[in-house]
């Protein structure tokens, strides 16, 4: 018998990953704040569950891709979520970024209910949802962990694990904290290059030949020089990660300022109408504080 999986929250990520599942075979219930973006899935042979309670009775295993700590909470602890369903033999698999704090707190719910969780924060964007190839980080048990490979690699090409329920979390918060760094310093580095009159795909050229290099650095610098703002990632989003991020720190009493710094760069994008636009818009902010038009 092929593992039943059931399917929470289809935006931009959640969509494509839930997509895999009916292309290899197993049998699939997805349910979405939102019933209408269930549409595509099910003309395509998923079954639609009008509430999270029905996902997890349809499901052996329920993967989740939601935006933030409030949308799990929705999910799992509502009057119809998947925990008033949760029972021996039911696994949650928690891939969306949120609190480890959040994580332990769903875990432990559904542990006094007999049924097991494992966090798996992912990273590689819209295209690797699109591909298969998101990189899974996993916290948890590991027997758990290796239990779930079929299901993960369905929709990932590595799962790395990464300690205790939390710990994936906190690994997943501080990449995208690098993220953060490394578009703040890229958005700067362009919009200085620009000023001083040297061609922006000159220093690309150099970052990529030398040790700066990175694949972020040409993804995001050709979406600059496009002027291509379309959502892979929200402004939003990243500003909730870094949000969890400093309250990491704040819970472990790591100093955190350049993520501080950074974060209100982005805030201001928010505040100027930009956050439901990629995180590579947040070019604009430097741009306009430098009085380029
Ligand atoms: N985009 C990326 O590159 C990327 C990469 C790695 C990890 N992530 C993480 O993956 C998760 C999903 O990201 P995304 O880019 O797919 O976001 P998205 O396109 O904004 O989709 C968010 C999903 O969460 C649902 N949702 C939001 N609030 C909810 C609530 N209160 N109750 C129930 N459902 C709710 C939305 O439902 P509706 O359709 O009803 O709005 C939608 O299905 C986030 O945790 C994000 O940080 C994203």
């Amino acid at each position: 018998m092929q593992t039943r999986i059931g399917f929470a929250g289809l935006g931009l990520m959640g969509g494509r990953m839930a997509r895999h599942y009916l292309e290899k075979g197993f049998p699939l219930t997805v349910w979405n704040r939102t019933p209408d973006r269930c549409a595509p899935l099910v003309a395509a042979g998923a079954t639609q569950a009008k509430t999270p309670r029905e996902l997890a009775e349809r499901s052996d295993v329920v993967v989740a891709c939601v935006s933030d700590p409030p949308a799990v909470e929705r999910l799992v602890f509502a009057e119809d979520g998947l925990l008033a369903a949760a029972r021996p033999g039911f696994t949650y698999l928690e891939t969306s970024t949120i609190s480890p704090s959040m994580a332990r707190r769903v875990d432990e719910a559904l542990r006094a209910k007999g049924a097991r969780m494992l966090e798996a924060p992912v990273t590689g964007s819209k295209m690797g949802a699109e591909k298969g190839t998101l990189i899974l980080m996993t916290g948890g048990p590991r027997a758990l962990h290796d239990e779930l490979m079929p299901v993960m690699m369905a929709i990932g090409s590595q799962a790395i694990y990464c300690g205790e329920m939390g710990q994936g979390s906190v690994v997943k918060l501080i990449g995208n904290g690098l993220i953060s760094f490394m578009l703040a310093g890229l958005c700067e580095g362009l919009v200085l290059a620009k000023k001083a009159g040297i061609p922006q795909e000159t220093v690309l050229e150099v970052v990529m030949a030398s040790g700066y290099q990175s694949p972020y650095f040409p993804f995001k610098g050709a979406a600059i020089a496009r002027r291509d703002w379309d959502t892979h990632f929200s402004i939003d989003l990243l500003v909730k990660d870094q949000t969890l991020a400093l309250e990491e720190g704040a819970v472990h009493g790591v100093p955190m300022p350049g993520l501080a710094a950074i974060r209100e760069v982005f805030q201001s994008a928010r505040a100027r109408g930009w956050g439901a636009e990629d995180i590579a818009a947040v070019y604009k902010v430097i741009e306009s504080a430098s009085g380029i038009d």
